[in-house]
């Protein structure tokens, strides 16, 4: 009998406090620029929690969503680039706030990809019934990786999504991924101390080498080039036009970036679900946290095309298809 993989619930969270553009004045930067270019109005910023606070409160709702307890969850993925520590995994934390002691709970490192390849992995424990019920959290606090002195502190924001999947002999759920990466790019984006290349020492922390540093040319760059390659690559593989798209659910680099990734594949921009006017760029977060509001927002009909689409660091890229 066919055992198709599906979303059956979906949650997310960010924490409360909002950072207006405005206050990228002191580095030179302006509201008029962060919101033409990159489509930012603000972001929420976390004060007392960490990562695995907020994964855990979207999974929490993922699984109520799902109709389930969390008992049933028999894996933990949990995307992020920002754990609470390098060790353990933000996962294992995340399963000791749910006391969901049954399952097994590790990290993915895909950074902007993550939540993409975190899925993927999921889909291949369900597809192979290994587990039924997985929960997959993308989360990140880029807060405490950027140097708020610079001015590409505009980009990131932090947040949660979270997605239980689950198996089902219905027509529906995960069709195809295509998945992607090339450590040539690793230099273009990364957080070059902390690491056991160039271990936390006062020379690290001085050069604020904890972090991040992206070139933001290449990102787009490769962003609009990789993407596009997947998406038609995915279609080709699968029979499918880009016509046949209802939504397009993808990372959340800048509006740039996703107009000119729609405009290649011919996609109407109304087709591309964002919601980075309110949250930036989460990185992990941003493709189950737009799919957790367009999902309630009530927006998907059965049989609908979904096209999932992602970029990071690494670089690591990809796409999913899914059938509503
Ligand atoms: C960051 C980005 C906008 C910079 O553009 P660019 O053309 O590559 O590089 P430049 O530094 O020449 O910047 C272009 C203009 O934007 C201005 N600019 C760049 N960053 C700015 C900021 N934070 N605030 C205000 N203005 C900014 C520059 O001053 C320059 O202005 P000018 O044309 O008047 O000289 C562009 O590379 C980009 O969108 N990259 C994608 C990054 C991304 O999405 N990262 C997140 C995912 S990992």
């Amino acid at each position: 009998m066919t055992r198709n993989v599906f979303i059956k619930g979906t949650g997310s969270y960010a924490p409360e406090k909002v950072l207006h553009n405005d206050y990228f004045e002191r580095v030179g930067s302006n509201d008029k620029w962060i919101y033409n270019t990159l489509g930012i109005k603000e972001r929420r910023i976390v004060e007392d929690e960490t990562t695995s606070d907020l994964a855990t409160k979207a999974g929490l709702k993922a699984i109520e969503n799902a109709g389930l307890s969390v008992k049933d969850i028999q894996m933990i993925v949990v995307a992020t680039t920002t754990p609470d520590r390098q060790a353990p995994s933000c996962a294992c934390f995340v399963q000791d706030k749910l006391e969901a002691y049954q399952a097994v709970a590790f990290d993915v490192a895909a950074v902007c990809s993550g939540a993409l390849f975190t899925i993927s992995v999921a889909h291949e424990f369900i597809k192979t019934g290994r587990y039924d019920n997985v929960l997959v959290i993308g989360a990140d606090t880029f807060s405490t990786i950027t140097d708020w002195d610079r001015r590409d502190s505009v980009f990131f924001g932090d947040g949660a999504g979270a997605m239980v999947l689950s198996h089902t002999t219905e027509d529906k759920g995960f069709i195809d991924f295509d998945l992607h990466s090339d450590g040539r790019g690793k230099e273009h984006f990364t957080i070059p101390g902390g690491g056991s290349e160039n271990p936390a020492s006062k020379h690290s922390v001085k050069q604020k080498q904890h972090y991040f540093q992206m070139n933001g040319k290449e990102v787009f760059d490769t962003a609009t080039k990789v993407v596009p390659e997947s998406i038609a690559s995915i279609l080709q593989e699968n029979d499918l036009t880009i016509d046949d798209i209802s939504f397009m659910i993808p990372h959340q680099p800048s509006i740039g970036i996703l107009k000119s990734i729609a405009k290649t594949v011919g996609l109407p921009f109304e087709k591309v679900t964002t919601n980075m006017d309110k949250y930036a760029n989460t990185s992990g977060a941003t493709i189950p946290l737009v799919f957790d509001e367009t999902h309630h927002a009530g927006k998907f009909t059965k049989g609908d095309y979904l096209l999932f689409a992602a970029v990071g660091a690494g670089w690591t890229w990809g796409t999913a298809l899914y059938k509503w």
